[in-house]
């Protein structure tokens, strides 16, 4: 069976009361529309056309291509008018059309699956997918015959009493045969909002003799569209517990699972285990039986087997290889790599470095545009000065060195293999392999000098201090 995919996201969104397109508003990190792209895309459809209205360029430009085409509905005049937007750019189609809303994130592909399959074996010209809510306000009623025939979908404004009491629900998805496509423009206008009704196409397929089912197979937990702030932060809600629950089910241990917030992209390793409040962004991916602290929060980066992430630690854009450990209070900023069985401790900053294998900075350090090779020590309070006020320069920290404390290496620099580095050292010149550097002034003791000093005070007293002292040793 030949499908093409419409997705209406034309809209104006104006119960959102916001600047944003609706569409573009995100659950659990992702613009609605892209999520209902992605169910789209399970499909295997040969087309993917989104109907944008004067907000387009920005969705074009925030979603991007993903295999779609866009068409403009050059003014909002309803869901029944979007799709005959799409008219001519269908006009070669063969097979189904399924028709989506943009607003509808949590779209489970299997329901969709089921309920095209459903269309296809009852032979229908038009099939609406629906459930039920306690909550039908919100949606078109689902009005059936007394055979229970779908007849028409009769929206909340347009109801009576009775129909008001209807709980089954029009959940915006629809499968039309493209033979019977041409019947969009048979839809009215709606004589109370002046706008062409999708939801008439069923009523304008009964007078037709068209065959129209509604299979209400789906709950409103998959199906929910959002309309409100109020409807978007249910659908967080929803879809963070679905994403959480369906890694305890792939094997990933958690202390509280819902104080976790996880981005649909990541991926986790089996027998991996995390804390409170953590917080999983964008393309992460944590490997096998890792320990993630309370408190993280990491974006776009790759996380090893074994390792151990500490509470409170920022990983951005980097990767932490197998059984390294980071933090607590630790940040990699974008473009850092932590070698394997390494050691990144607390109040320690690394930025666009790369750290071999089994290398330790383990407090109060600032490590920015440097290799540091393997089995390297660097001590508490060394900073690379990566950055003379114009340009940034790299610092080269060469297998098996060892850098005191409170160091600074003034980039660019390298620090040959094996050599040390005395404490407190501040490092202009490059430092060889095997030798020691030290560039501190040298220490001093005068010894006595403490007494001498009181020795001195006493000499410089004023004429009134020697008299206070005296009445204090006369008892006056
Ligand atoms: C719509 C249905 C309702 C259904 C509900 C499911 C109609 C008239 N009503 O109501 O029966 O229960 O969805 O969630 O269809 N759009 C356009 N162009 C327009 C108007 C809307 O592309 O001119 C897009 C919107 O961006 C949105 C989708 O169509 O993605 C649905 O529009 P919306 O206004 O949210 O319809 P609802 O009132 O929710
Ligand atoms: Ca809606």
């Amino acid at each position: 069976m030949s499908l093409d995919c419409v997705i209406l996201a034309a809209g104006l969104g104006t119960r959102m009361k916001s600047a944003v397109p609706k569409v573009l508003h995100t659950v659990c990190g992702i613009p609605m529309l892209k999520a209902v792209i992605t169910v789209a895309r399970t499909l295997n459809p040969e087309r993917i056309l989104v109907v944008i209205g004067k907000q387009g360029e920005r969705i074009k430009n925030t979603i991007g291509s993903l295999g779609v085409s866009y068409v403009l509905q050059r003014e909002p005049k309803g869901t029944g008018h979007a799709l005959r937007c799409v008219r001519p750019a269908l006009r070669n189609s063969r097979g189904v059309i399924v028709v989506l809303n943009g607003d509808t994130p949590l779209l489970n592909p299997d329901i969709i699956k089921k309920f095209l399959r459903y269309h296809k074996n009852d032979k229908n010209s038009i099939s609406v997918l629906s459930f039920n809510t306690k909550n039908p306000e919100h949606y078109g009623r689902i009005i059936r015959n007394a055979s229970g025939q779908v007849i028409s979908i009769v929206e909340d404004r347009d109801a009576d009493s009775m129909q008001k009491k209807i709980s089954e629900v029009n959940s915006g998805v629809y499968a039309i045969n493209y033979d019977a496509f041409k019947i969009v423009d048979k839809i009215p206008v709606n004589p109370a909002k002046g706008e062409y009704y999708l939801t008439d196409i069923i009523a304008a397929a009964s007078r037709k003799n068209l065959k129209t089912s509604a299979y209400c197979i789906g709950t409103e937990e998959e199906l929910m569209g959002i309309n409100t702030r109020e409807e978007l932060s249910k659908a967080s809600a929803l879809m963070k517990r679905n994403i959480v629950q369906s890694w305890i089910a792939r094997g990933v241990n958690f202390l509280d699972a819902d104080s976790v917030s996880i981005h649909p992209d990541v991926c986790i390793g089996k027998e991996t285990m995390i804390y409170p409040n953590v917080c999983l962004d964008g393309h992460t991916r944590i490997g096998k039986g890792s320990v993630i602290y309370p408190n993280v929060r990491i974006r776009n980066s790759d996380i090893g087997n074994g390792a151990v992430i500490k509470d409170s630690t920022v990983i951005e854009d980097s990767r932490v290889k197998d059984r390294a450990s980071v933090g607590p209070f630790a940040y990699l900023r974008p473009g850092s790599q932590i070698g394997t069985d390494a050691r990144i401790g607390n109040f320690v900053e690394i930025k666009k470095s790369v750290i071999g294998e089994r290398t330790k900075a383990s407090h109060l350090s600032y490590i920015g545009d440097a290799i540091v090779g393997k089995d390297v020590n660097i001590g508490a309070g060394t900073i690379t000065c990566n950055y003379d006020g114009r340009a940034k320069h790299t610092t080269k920290i060469e297998d098996g060195v060892f850098i005191g404390s409170d160091s600074q290496l003034v980039a660019p620099v390298r620090i040959g293999k094996g050599a040390y580095v005395g404490a407190g050292s501040t490092i202009t010149r490059d430092v060889p392999p095997m030798s020691l550097a030290t560039s501190r002034v040298h220490q001093m003791n005068r010894e006595g000098w403490v007494q001498k000093r009181q020795g001195s005070v006493g000499t410089r007293r004023s004429a009134t201090q020697k008299a206070a002292d005296k009445r204090g040793r006369t008892g006056r």
